[in-house]
């Protein structure tokens, strides 16, 4: 069999990983890997060549993609989609393996809807995949978010300051609420649940009065308020901390991935071409518990992923001060 395997969307640590365990699960019985560069935009200009196996080496530790990636406009038309076909078409590919987010299993949808045997590998730092527990990269963002976290918390006790912490997932409140639970942060703001501005001053101001010596709080980026009115509405107000602001970025999205990152993506890997030659395509592959489960991509693409509410309550429990 001849498969090809790219990766699309934004970036995520791990998908290097991935890439390399679909090249070596598939040159194991024999077959021949192809590898797309720059996502959907490289398949359209057939930007295709054969995985050099002796290149695998070292990948594993690498962040960001080898592969590139990149957004397309013209695979998100029908026009366009057919085209891709054509191109796997013409280079014989039989079987493809796409590793991204949302819209890159949209796109693997739309593929496997116009007859293209695909399988796809969930990989985006936001967590915002419905059907696997963990998405590819959210380990190694998260870690590097409580490190952030821990290293401000110096700043803000030692100056008793306040830090209002800015972290990535787009309008997904997960990578906030967990580095808030791991980072001991006194409170988290998730577009999933509400925070009023004026509730979480007064809990900030109790906390100034009792003499606590910093205050964290982590702002997810799709958050409302957003991280900076927060950061200016505590500032314009009396009998409380200066707030300072920390914008994670992209400093949160690289890196070498974890070792949970790189497990993750050598299994999802190996299952994602377990898939392909079990006849089993259109779907993606997901952690489901301790395992690595086939899920159709139909049931993935338009459903939302939920924040538990009782992990939430939990951030606020933990945040709240003895007496
Ligand atoms: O979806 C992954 C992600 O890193 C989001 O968390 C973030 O909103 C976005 O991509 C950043 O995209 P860009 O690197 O294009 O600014």
């Amino acid at each position: 069999m001849k498969i090809a395997v790219l990766t699309s969307g934004g970036h995520a640590p791990g998908m290097n990983a991935a890439v390399r365990a679909v090249a070596q699960a598939a040159f194991s019985p024999g077959w021949e890997v192809m590898q797309v560069e720059a996502g959907f935009g490289g398949l359209l200009e057939g930007q295709m060549s054969p995985v050099d196996q002796s290149r695998l080496g070292g990948v594993m530790q690498q962040g960001g993609t080898l592969l590139g990636t990149e957004r397309s406009d013209e695979f998100e038309t029908s026009e366009g989609q057919e085209r891709a076909v054509d191109r796997l078409e013409e280079a014989s590919v039989e079987g493809l393996v796409i590793i991204g987010g949302g819209g890159s299993l949209a796109g693997a949808l739309s593929l496997s809807e116009l007859g293209v045997e695909v399988v796809g590998i969930p990989a985006t730092i936001d967590n915002d995949v419905p059907h696997t527990e963990m998405a590819l990269g959210v380990d190694t963002a998260l870690n590097m978010a409580v490190e952030a976290i821990d290293r401000i918390k110096d700043t803000a006790y030692s100056h008793q300051r306040a830090n209002v912490v800015k972290v990535l997932g787009r309008d997904c409140g997960y990578l906030a609420l967990m580095s808030a639970i791991a980072g001991g942060a006194e409170a988290a703001v998730v577009p999933e649940f509400e925070t009023r501005p004026e509730d979480l001053l007064e809990f900030i101001k109790l906390a100034y009065e009792r003499g606590k010596s910093h205050f964290i709080v982590v702002v997810s980026e799709g958050a409302e308020p957003s991280a900076e009115e927060l950061q200016e509405y505590v500032n314009n107000a009396e009998g409380t901390y200066e707030a300072d602001l920390t914008g994670l970025d992209h400093i949160q999205s690289g890196g070498s991935p974890t070792a949970f990152d790189r497990i993750l993506a050598s299994r999802m890997g190996a299952a994602a071409v377990a898939a392909l030659a079990d006849g089993e395509a259109g779907t993606m592959v997901g952690l489901r518990g301790d395992r690595i489960e086939r899920v159709p991509l139909g049931e993935v693409v338009g459903e939302r992923r939920t924040l538990d509410p009782e992990v939430y309550k939990l951030a606020e429990m933990l945040a709240e001060m003895p007496e």
